[in-house]
């Protein structure tokens, strides 16, 4: 069985064919949404929330990551799997780097994902010079977020469209290999996915991204602090987990014309 390189995932947004994203946190659901043919599975920090019930993703550490991307590796067959790094964990470049190869060396990541913006472009950077593909996170960072309420739309005035725009162009000159954009304006999101040659892969960002994302219990409406207000109340109609899922897929694969 082919396992999904980077290089596929460049193809489909050449292609223009959505990448399906959703994150998993053990080797179960990593087997089910490999099975359905998700394109990449995060090991996301959201696991702070929808796993261990607290209201951000601030008490996650490095051995919980660790622990539940071993996990998900052992699922999964063909998915490209991204494993997040925690808060504090990429503070400096040493330490980045010593946790980032561990999540690739010891636990089955091929990529890890990083909150970024103008201040830690330099950790970015040094982390793609020693051969660690990243994936940069810009708008919406959790990271800096305590409650959920917090969550707003990014990009509303002019000038947060210009610094976030730049941010995008800043994290892929860094060397970032994917963006993942959280709560951009739609208009914004697309403008970034057009701009850059790297895939964009939004939530809660609007449908011209490259690619969308979602915590999978959101998808499935069981996450412990509730179901955010952008998931498309449609998928609840559907009761089968395995069609849910391939649903979102499908919306996911067949982007909007421009
Ligand atoms: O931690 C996470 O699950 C994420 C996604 C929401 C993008 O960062």
């Amino acid at each position: 069985m082919k396992k999904i390189t980077l290089q596929d995932i460049y193809l489909k947004k050449r292609n223009r064919v959505g990448i399906a994203c959703l994150t998993a946190y053990d080797s179960s659901f990593s087997k089910y949404l490999d099975d359905c043919g998700v394109d990449i599975i995060l090991v996301g920090d959201s696991l702070g929330m929808v796993i261990q019930g607290h209201k951000n993703t601030h008490k996650v550490d490095q051995h919980d990551i660790e622990y539940h991307t071993k996990l998900v590796s052992r699922g999964i067959k063909k998915s490209y799997l991204i494993a997040d790094m925690p808060i504090n964990t990429y503070n400096k470049s040493n330490q980045a780097l010593k946790n980032a190869t561990k999540l690739i060396n010891e636990c089955g990541a091929k990529m890890v994902k990083i909150e970024t913006d103008t201040t830690n472009l330099d950790i970015l950077n040094y982390l793609t010079k020693k051969n660690i593909p990243v994936c940069a996170h810009i708008g919406i960072k959790p990271q800096h977020i305590k409650f959920p309420h917090e969550y707003k739309k990014q990009g509303k005035t002019f000038q947060d469209k210009k610094k976030i725009l730049d941010e995008a162009i800043f994290v892929e000159q860094a060397g970032a290999k994917l963006l993942i954009v959280e709560c951009v304006e739609e208009s914004l999101a697309q403008k970034i996915s057009k701009k850059l040659s790297i895939p964009v892969i939004g939530i809660a960002s609007g449908k011209y991204c490259d690619g969308q994302i979602l915590v999978l219990y959101d998808l499935l409406g069981i996450s412990f602090n509730g179901i955010p207000k952008f998931i498309n109340k449609e998928y609840f109609k559907i009761k089968s987990i395995d069609e849910r899922i391939k649903q979102f897929i499908q919306n996911t694969r067949s982007l909007p014309k421009e």
